[in-house]
């Protein structure tokens, strides 16, 4: 199996459903709270990194926003594009990894959001070079004074969640807070199945990491899909929420 094959291939096959999640369910309230952490007039030039089927990007293009949406799964891509359609919105959907993904300093702001390529490394990769990666490409992205708002895994529920027998049989390591998932989805072939990583992070390690990466941190706390805000992290619960600000350097 080729790098990427695994999340691109579940992506490409749960496309079609995905919007059945019950998270995805609070997308305008989430893109109102976008809107006022990003604190960027209509016309700025957002990212969304992972953007999946676009639920976020398309109501930030009716704000009157210019969004481009990177993701690795055309199948999730194929979603977005139709959404735009039906919104009669135009967003700019570009197929990529994420970690390589290369436009420098022109953005006014960028999301990254449910695990939108963060966190989510193949079976063998370095999750933690994968995630490095991952923020020194919206590093790249931005420009200076530039906010992100970023939600990933949160490692301290998995460190509660996870029993040493689990480590022991390879389920998850908690030197670098990665369980190994399985994926399994229906393909135009048949149901298949592989092995992927989820990498969660704790505060304090997920600040250190955009700090190195070039920004400065406004805020780290709970941010499961469904109760963003400005709180503090419930140790249990399943994301973090990360608002940053480009700095001036370049990593
Ligand atoms: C859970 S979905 C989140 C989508 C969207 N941000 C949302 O909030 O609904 C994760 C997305 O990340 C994409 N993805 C996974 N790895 C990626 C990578 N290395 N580069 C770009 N996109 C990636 C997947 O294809 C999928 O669309």
């Amino acid at each position: 199996m080729s790098a990427n094959e695994g999340w691109r291939a579940f992506f490409d096959g749960h496309a079609p459903f995905y919007m059945q999640n019950a998270f995805t369910r609070n997308t305008e309230a989430e893109v109102e709270f976008l809107v006022g952490e990003l604190r960027l007039s209509p016309g700025a030039r957002l990212l969304d990194l992972g953007c999946g089927t676009g639920r976020h990007a398309v109501e930030l293009a009716r704000r009157g926003y210019r969004m481009i949406g990177v993701d690795l799964s055309r199948g999730m891509l194929r979603q977005a594009q139709a959404a735009t359609q039906a919104a009669g919105v135009s967003v700019d959907w570009i197929q990529a990894d994420a970690k390589r993904f290369a436009a420098v300093a022109c953005f006014d702001g960028a999301i990254c959001l449910c695990e939108g390529s963060f966190g989510l490394a193949e079976a063998g990769e370095d999750p933690i070079a994968h995630d490095e990666a991952i923020a020194c490409a919206l590093a790249r992205c931005l420009r200076p004074g530039a906010r992100l708002v970023l939600t990933a895994l949160n490692g301290r529920r998995l460190m509660h969640q996870y029993s040493a027998e689990d480590v022991a049989a390879g389920a998850f390591d908690p030197a670098t807070l990665t369980e190994r998932v399985p994926l399994e989805w229906d393909s135009e072939t048949g149901p298949r199945k592989t092995l992927a990583c989820e990498h969660g992070h704790c505060p304090e390690g997920l600040q250190a990491l955009f700090e190195t990466a070039g920004f400065s941190i406004e805020h780290v706390g709970g941010g499961t899909a469904g109760d963003w805000g400005h709180r503090p992290l419930d140790p249990d619960e399943y994301e973090i929420m990360l608002i940053a600000k480009r700095t001036g350097s370049t990593p």
